[in-house]
């Protein structure tokens, strides 16, 4: 792993724009379409913010939005109502518009999420996985990381080569998106969601994970430095050839701690960390652009 370690929130969704705009000019010389994964969450919406700035900038080139598709990890199932589920105002495809796709104009059909309305579920998951398969698989997966440890609603314990699925959502998520999204309203939270397994994310060729504040340091220490474990799903990005961490100093509290007291002062601007599991990370600690 990479892991870069910027200043605060602002610097990492600046960071994480450029990766994501560098990497679909470099996929773009060679192949047709640059395929990428996106999350919802509080997390990457100064990210898409900064999208959104740039391309109304003309700071992104429109060959690069035109030849761009997307498709999201992940959409809440509910137990009735599905079939209007998208005009909630919580529901990912919505969060997507506000956030997004309502500011930049993609090709048509270039932005999938999973659909909760279809009448037979099993294979609107499988037509997932498949259609991000047959076009050439996802060239950078961009993810958040819940307190525990999820990546997508990939909940702990997970499996590194589930499908898209129908699955059901942890009570600490449940409850810190009721925090965050739905007024303390646990009962408002649906308990389902069609999620992205990770053989799908797993096979990214570059994935990207970002993480802000202090809520996330603990996970983040453990998903980095941990053992490889089901039991916190993001340790599975260890095992990637080429992921990169993007998160601010005090999400890498943990991790600049562990580094501190094994003798790295994290000033020095890189150093490397060895993992439980095994793996040697790359840290670079700057302000970021
Ligand atoms: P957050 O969620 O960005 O709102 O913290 C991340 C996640 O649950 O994956």
């Amino acid at each position: 792993m990479y892991i870069r370690v910027v200043k605060d929130p602002r610097a990492v969704s600046s960071t994480t724009t450029a990766l994501l705009t560098d990497e679909g000019g470099k996929v773009l010389k060679q192949r047709e379409t640059y395929n990428l994964v996106l999350p919802t969450g509080s997390t990457p919406v100064e990210t898409y913010r900064e999208l959104i700035r740039r391309y109304r900038a003309g700071e992104i080139s429109l060959d690069l939005i035109a030849r761009t598709r997307t498709w999201n990890l992940d959409e809440y199932l509910p137990d009735t109502d599905r079939e209007v589920w998208r005009y909630h105002e919580q529901s990912y495809w919505l969060f997507m518009r506000r956030h997004l796709f309502g500011h930049v104009t993609f090709a048509n059909g270039a932005n999938h999420i999973p659909n909760p309305a279809a009448v037979d579920l099993e294979a609107e998951c499988r037509g997932y996985d498949e259609s991000i398969a047959t076009q050439g698989g996802p060239d950078v997966v961009l993810v958040g990381i819940g307190t525990n440890g999820h990546v997508a609603f990939n909940e702990p314990p997970a499996q590194k080569d589930s499908p898209t699925r129908v699955v059901g959502l942890a009570q600490t998520t449940v409850s810190d998106n009721a925090k965050k999204f739905f007024g303390g309203d646990l009962d408002a939270v649906p308990k389902q969601a069609l999620s992205m397994g990770f053989r799908t994310i797993l096979s990214g060729r570059k994935l990207v994970l970002i993480a802000t504040g202090y809520a996330k340091a603990v996970t983040v220490g453990a998903s980095v430095l941990g053992p490889v474990t089901g039991w916190c799903p993001a340790s599975f990005l260890q095992e990637h050839p080429d992921c990169t961490c993007i998160i601010d100093t005090e999400a890498a509290s943990i991790v600049l701690e562990y580094a501190k007291a094994r003798g790295h002062d994290p000033r020095s601007g890189r150093f490397d960390v060895r993992s439980e599991a095994g793996y040697e990370h790359s840290v670079q600690t700057t302000n970021g652009p």
